[in-house]
């Protein structure tokens, strides 16, 4: 069996000055230590306690103004929606959507927390696998930009609940191009064992029928073949080559294509990697997709959201093993359970000034909930710890807070927006309460003790 741990590397892990030095963001100050932009980490932890997620919103503004920039400066004419499923904080939402961002959902409740921060629903873009037609119905009644299709079966659904409102969808069909982009198995999904998009060989047929159905406007095609891609541009370029060929072949006999969507994927560094950069993605683009002048579309989430966010946790204790040092936090895999799912390496760094300069040795950095995967890191050169220090989860500010539960019954923490020297919280911590409060006791167990 796969151990439940995470991996080991055989590269030296960054110290905290080349983890402090690759973030603009987050910066130590000789007496208030770790700072996001201008607040102190540990003024938030001990108002709001942990754990905590903290997002800067000038992070978010100049990643996506980066992300923007590199695209228009490549000559492209392209619009970026936000993959809502990194972060779907409203206070993050509303920041992006003040820049001009949209939004990439896929579910109700994402379309819903879109529409709620502020997004218009003609800059959003539904995609996914498996689409109830509840919620087609909700998208199509909003108005939103476009639904990206992923197979027959959702072409004909889409068709006969449009048909039924009364309203025309405009369609575009995400094709499975069948490359590999290289990244963690559980993330990728541009291969055609992947159950995601349409088999590149079904794909045109798939298109001129759409042509022919009810309640459905054809309007272009859209790809997505991975996320945290950090190998260079080959996947990228060889999926939008066979998009570019596509779109060519379906222009040529006279179909309807206005636009097409370049997905999301570009990976950040998160310990050593060194992913491409906007403008090389930029670059993919308008080699391979350019030639047809068409506007173009992105939905990144992690390379906007996911420098922007820390999550703040508390020492529990520090436990010695029989030889090991085990760091115990008030977080767990419930609450960034990127490290147990994916072996994920998230940078830790102590917010108090002097554990910045602390002498270090390895430890176990741990979660309290009862399983081995709760385990953040192995053998991390970290300073002593005591109960009560403050530590930050560096790059949480994509799937982490989405992608947390309750399990243990841990309530979910709080979220927290900086801005410059203000800061607010967004979603106070879940109490114990609300973590009962919705369930129902059958009446025939009795009222209990
Ligand atoms: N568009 C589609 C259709 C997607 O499925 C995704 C992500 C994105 C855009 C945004 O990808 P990004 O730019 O963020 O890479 N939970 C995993 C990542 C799952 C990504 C799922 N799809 C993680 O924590 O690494």
């Amino acid at each position: 069996m796969a151990s439940p741990l995470p991996a080991v590397h055989d590269t030296p892990d960054p110290d905290f000055a080349e983890l402090l030095a690759r973030r603009p963001q987050l910066k130590a100050h000789a007496l208030d230590g770790l700072l996001m932009d201008e607040v102190p980490l540990v003024q938030i932890a001990r108002a709001v306690g942990t754990p905590s997620w903290v997002y800067s919103a000038a992070t978010l503004r100049r990643r996506y103004g980066a992300l923007r920039d590199a695209l228009a400066e490549a000559g492209l004419d392209a619009s970026i929606h936000f993959a809502a499923k990194a972060n779907d904080s409203l206070a993050v939402l509303r920041v992006l959507a003040a820049e001009g961002a949209g939004a990439d959902v896929v579910s109700e409740g994402e379309l819903r927390a879109a529409r709620a921060a502020g997004i218009p629903a003609g800059r959003i873009v539904f995609s996914g696998v498996g689409k109830s037609h509840r919620e087609i119905a909700l998208a199509l009644e909003e108005g939103i930009l476009q639904i990206n299709a992923e197979s027959a079966e959702e072409v004909e659904r889409i068709s006969e609940v449009a048909s039924a409102i009364g309203r025309v969808a405009p369609v575009s069909l995400r094709i499975n191009p069948d490359v590999d982009a290289r990244t963690h198995a559980k993330i990728s999904t541009g291969l055609a064992e992947n159950k995601f998009g349409i088999a590149y060989t079904d794909a045109a047929a798939l298109y001129a029928r759409m042509a022919s159905l009810p309640g459905i406007r054809p309007i272009g095609l859209a790809v997505h073949i991975g996320s945290q891609i950090t190998e260079g541009m080959a996947g990228y370029r060889a999926a939008y080559s066979r998009v570019a060929e596509l779109a060519q072949a379906l222009i040529g006999r006279g179909l309807p294509v206005e636009r097409l969507d370049c997905g999301g994927g570009l990976g950040i560094p998160y310990r050593d990697e060194v992913p491409p950069s906007p403008a090389a993605l930029a670059g993919a683009i308008k080699a391979t997709l350019g030639p047809l002048g068409l506007p173009v579309m992105l939905e990144p989430g992690r390379w906007i959201a996911g420098p922007a966010g820390v999550l703040l946790a508390s020492v529990v204790l520090q436990k010695r093993g029989q030889n090991r040092r085990f760091v115990v936090l008030d977080a767990a895999m419930n609450d960034l359970v990127r490290p147990a799912m994916y072996d994920a390496w998230h940078g830790i760094l102590p917010l108090a000034p002097d554990l910045l300069h602390a002498p270090l040795s390895p430890a176990d950095v741990v979660g309290p909930v009862c399983e081995s995967g709760d385990t953040f890191t192995r053998g991390r050169a970290l300073p002593d710890l005591p109960p009560g220090a403050l530590v930050a989860f560096l790059d949480a500010g994509a799937y982490g807070a989405t992608m947390s539960s309750t399990y243990n019954a841990r309530p979910l923490a709080a979220e927290v927006l900086v801005d410059g020297h203000r800061w607010a919280v967004t979603r106070p911590r879940q109490t114990h309460e609300a973590l009962l409060a919705n369930q129902v006791m059958p009446e025939w167990l009795g009222a209990g003790a």
